[in-house]
């Protein structure tokens, strides 16, 4: 099985090539693939560490998390953990693995960054034994999130 190489880096630690690689993916999945007409480039990309898989140099899987106490889902009514979004494999790479693997790194990643807290997601609908596979469990009901179902997940402390 391939394994990816993984990076992590705050907005201004990557190149305005890397950071325009990254976007690109982000729109491909999210707006074009999902069909989905939404501000995904937003102030929340300054508030959270950039977690970039690389296979054979392209880009193959990334995920954000947001710092605690900045992403909101509900109208004022913040996350007070670490959140992991924007969670993708690019098109081209997807059943190899690399979905999994991504996101046990972005667990271990708050685990070190964020010791002792738990992980809370907004995870689209379809994906919930993916996340379920990984720890986290359903907060609440199913929600609507720019047109897509979601569920609250959390994820308690390691
Ligand atoms: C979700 C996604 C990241 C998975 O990436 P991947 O690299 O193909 O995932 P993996 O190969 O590691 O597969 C892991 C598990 O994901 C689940 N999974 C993957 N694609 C799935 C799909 N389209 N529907 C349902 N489950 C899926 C499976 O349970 C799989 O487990 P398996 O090993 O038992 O088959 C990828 O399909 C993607 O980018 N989707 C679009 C973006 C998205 O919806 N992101 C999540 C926002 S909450």
């Amino acid at each position: 099985m391939s394994t990816l190489s993984f990076r992590w880096a705050r907005l201004h630690e990557l190149t305005a090539p890397e950071w325009h690689v990254v976007l690109a993916a982000r729109e491909a999945v999210f707006i074009v693939e999902q069909n989905c007409p939404y501000q995904d480039a937003d102030a929340l990309d300054a508030q959270s560490w950039h977690l970039t898989g690389t296979c054979d140099g392209q880009l193959a899987a990334y995920l954000r998390v947001v710092d605690p106490g900045c992403k909101s889902v509900h109208a004022g009514m913040f996350y007070a953990e670490p959140s992991i979004g924007r969670v993708l494999t690019v098109s081209a790479f997807r059943g190899k693995g690399f979905g999994q693997q991504l996101m046990r790194e972005g667990i271990d990643g708050c685990t070190r960054l964020f010791s002792g807290q738990g992980i809370r997601i907004s995870a689209q609908s379809y994906l919930l034994d993916f996340y379920r596979s990984l720890g986290f469990v359903e907060v609440g009901d199913e929600y609507d999130e720019d047109g897509i179902p979601h569920f609250e997940m959390l994820r308690a402390p390691d």
